[in-house]
């Protein structure tokens, strides 16, 4: 639509430097010394919504982060998009690796460079600058709630009481994200599917102190070697994981779902180049589309204990380690697979060290339908900017609030995210395209048309 493309133009310069202003904000959420910070961006949402147009928009304090909330409704008889997204960033370090400071936005050949410049500040942006798009030229199709969470990065634990406190207010007919990404800017897609987590953290101990290793060496168990030693028990050499009954509940797809997934456009030997691998590798009989998006996994996300400093020391240490993730396909439930990890965990351990493992965050692993009204609203909508239609495709990543927007809420997800696999998001020098954020603001405001139709 031409007024839409006009007022776009004619604000360009604005939306961007609106944006940056905001990746100047190190809303961390994981980090409590970040936490003025954190609120200080739930503060400039809130005012962004306002300008945007929205009726009534307010910082909601929770437990923890705040979630902004605000609204324009235009006629009650309209359709209702629930947009959702999230202010809060992860942790920027390892600093000495970005080119430019985290919260110090650069644009260097097109691209924004800043945390959270992809996830999820600068997605859930366009949503606001849509909705003002929209607003200012007397053209919303659909009334307009939004939602945007500062926990989102360190597991949305107070949202879920949050949606069960406001289900009225957030009554909609559908949940609109960009939190996820696309193949590439040649070939639009739209994720219809996210994993699940489970994420773990267990310690080995032996000995009830730190012993000298050569003393002591050879006649104790090291934790840090029985560690590494259950640890790599965890897969077999199909790289399956072992863990007693992790499989039981898998949805295994069918020959045809499996093809449709590996026609997508992907290139081995471009990956493998972007990561600076020599050989892919996983699960045994299934294809990297397959491995990173609809098979269940477990991954060491850090693991540590002894001496780490400078120069050697010779210790036998008492304690090791490790943070251990699994990302969960349907139909396995997150609580379910943190039991499984417990209890064959601890089965593993050798007489002569003692095992806790703890449980923290999870979340289920979704489904969207593409034979829904939103879907192609949606696909419709990406078939308009882009000129070709979108290819669907199973996401790897987690966003655990989803399955909750259809258990508490019963509302569906549209996940239509703009963002690259190669953006560095939780990475060093995360960005986002200039490109993919004007990209995103013009395609947002044809969901909204073609749902309302
Ligand atoms: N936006 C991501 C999830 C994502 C990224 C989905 C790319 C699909 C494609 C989200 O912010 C995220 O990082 N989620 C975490 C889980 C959360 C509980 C910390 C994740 O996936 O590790
Ligand atoms: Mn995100
Ligand atoms: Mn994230």
């Amino acid at each position: 639509m031409q007024v839409w493309k006009d007022y776009i133009e004619q604000h360009k310069d604005r939306f961007l430097n609106e944006l940056l202003d905001l990746l100047r904000i190190p809303s961390v959420s994981a980090d409590s010394k970040y936490k003025e910070d954190v609120a200080k961006c739930a503060e400039a949402v809130k005012e962004h919504l306002l300008l945007a147009g929205c009726d009534i928009a307010e910082v909601c304090p929770t437990a923890g982060h705040p979630i902004v909330y605000g609204e324009k409704i235009t006629d009650p008889s309209l359709p209702t998009v629930l947009v959702y997204g999230h202010y809060d960033v992860q942790p920027a370090d390892p600093l000495e690796l970005w080119t430019s400071g985290p919260f110090e936005p650069e644009i260097r050949d097109g691209k924004i460079y800043a945390r959270g410049a992809c996830d999820d500040k600068g997605q859930m942006f366009m949503h606001i600058k849509a909705l003002e798009v929209m607003a200012k030229t007397g053209t919303l199709a659909c009334n307009i709630k939004v939602m945007i969470e500062g926990e989102e990065e360190v597991g949305s634990s107070n949202l879920e009481q949050f949606l069960k406190d406001n289900k009225d207010r957030l009554k909609a007919d559908v949940v609109l994200v960009s939190d996820t990404s696309m193949i590439s800017m040649e070939h639009p897609s739209i994720e219809t599917g996210l994993r699940g987590l489970a994420y773990m953290e267990v310690e080995v101990t032996g000995p009830n102190r730190d012993l000298h290793s050569g003393v002591y060496g050879g006649g104790v168990l090291n934790p840090i070697n029985e560690l590494c030693r259950m640890i790599a028990s965890l897969h077999d050499e199909n790289r399956h994981i072992t863990v007693a009954g992790f499989y039981d509940k898998v949805a295994e797809l069918s020959a045809a779902e499996r093809q449709a997934i590996n026609e997508a456009p992907f290139s081995q030997e471009d990956f493998n180049k972007d990561l600076g691998i020599t050989q892919e590798a996983g699960e045994k009989g299934y294809t990297t589309l397959e491995r990173t998006g609809i098979r269940p996994t477990l991954d060491v996300n850090g693991i540590w204990g002894g001496y780490t400093g400078e120069g050697a020391k010779t210790v036998l240490p008492s304690k090791a380690f490790a943070k251990i993730s699994m990302r969960l396909v349907p139909n396995q439930v997150s609580t379910e697979i943190s039991d499984l990890f417990a209890k064959h965990f601890t089965n593993i351990a050798a007489p002569g060290v003692q095992v806790k493992v703890t449980s923290h965050h999870g979340g289920e692993p979704v489904v969207t339908p593409t034979d829904s009204k939103a879907y192609q609203a949606a696909a419709r909508a990406i078939e308009t900017t882009f000129g070709k239609e979108p290819i669907p495709t199973r996401g790897g990543g987690s966003i655990p609030i989803i399955a909750l927007f259809e258990s508490i809420l019963g509302l569906k997800t549209v996940l239509l995210g703009f963002g690259l696999d190669n953006d560095n998001i939780h990475s060093p020098n995360e960005k986002y395209d200039v490109f993919n954020y004007f990209k995103g603001i013009e395609t947002i405001p044809y969901f909204h048309k073609y749902f309302a139709e």
